[in-house]
């Protein structure tokens, strides 16, 4: 029709907006793993605390939302011996974490300016 705009309620039908590309700049997924048998997992080293950490600084930076990062809660992520471990998509960052000095270095770094923290680096030959 003359004179109608379609274009402010017409959905996006791209293939990037299909595959939701986008919603959120970045991903952080941190092991919250716990275990009750003695072996290893993230949750012995503080792991909730990291999370909870990473939350509160990534809403204080601005970055929380759509569009911005993501910080959520994982299950095992299969690299127990690194751990405690995070990982950043859409890069496929693995970290491994001691403090909140280290989760402070990685909202900062990575996931505000998009530069990787290598001295945080998941060595590549630790797995579970
Ligand atoms: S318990 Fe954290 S990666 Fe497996």
């Amino acid at each position: 029709m003359a004179g109608m705009n379609h274009s402010i309620s017409t959905p996006d039908t791209s293939p990037d907006s299909q595959a939701g590309k986008g919603y959120f700049r970045r991903h952080i997924f941190f092991c919250l793993n716990q275990r009750d048998n003695g072996e290893t997992c993230c949750a012995q080293f503080d792991a909730n605390a990291a999370f909870e950490r990473c939350k509160s600084q990534v809403k204080a930076a601005g970055l929380a939302g759509r569009s911005l990062v993501r910080v959520n809660k994982a299950g095992c992520l299969d690299r127990c011996a690194a751990g405690p471990v995070a990982v950043v998509y859409p890069e496929a960052v693995w970290y491994s974490y001691v403090d909140a000095s280290d989760i402070d270095e990685i909202v900062e770094s990575h996931l505000q300016r998009g530069q990787v923290v290598q001295r945080l680096l998941t060595p590549a030959h630790l797995g579970r």
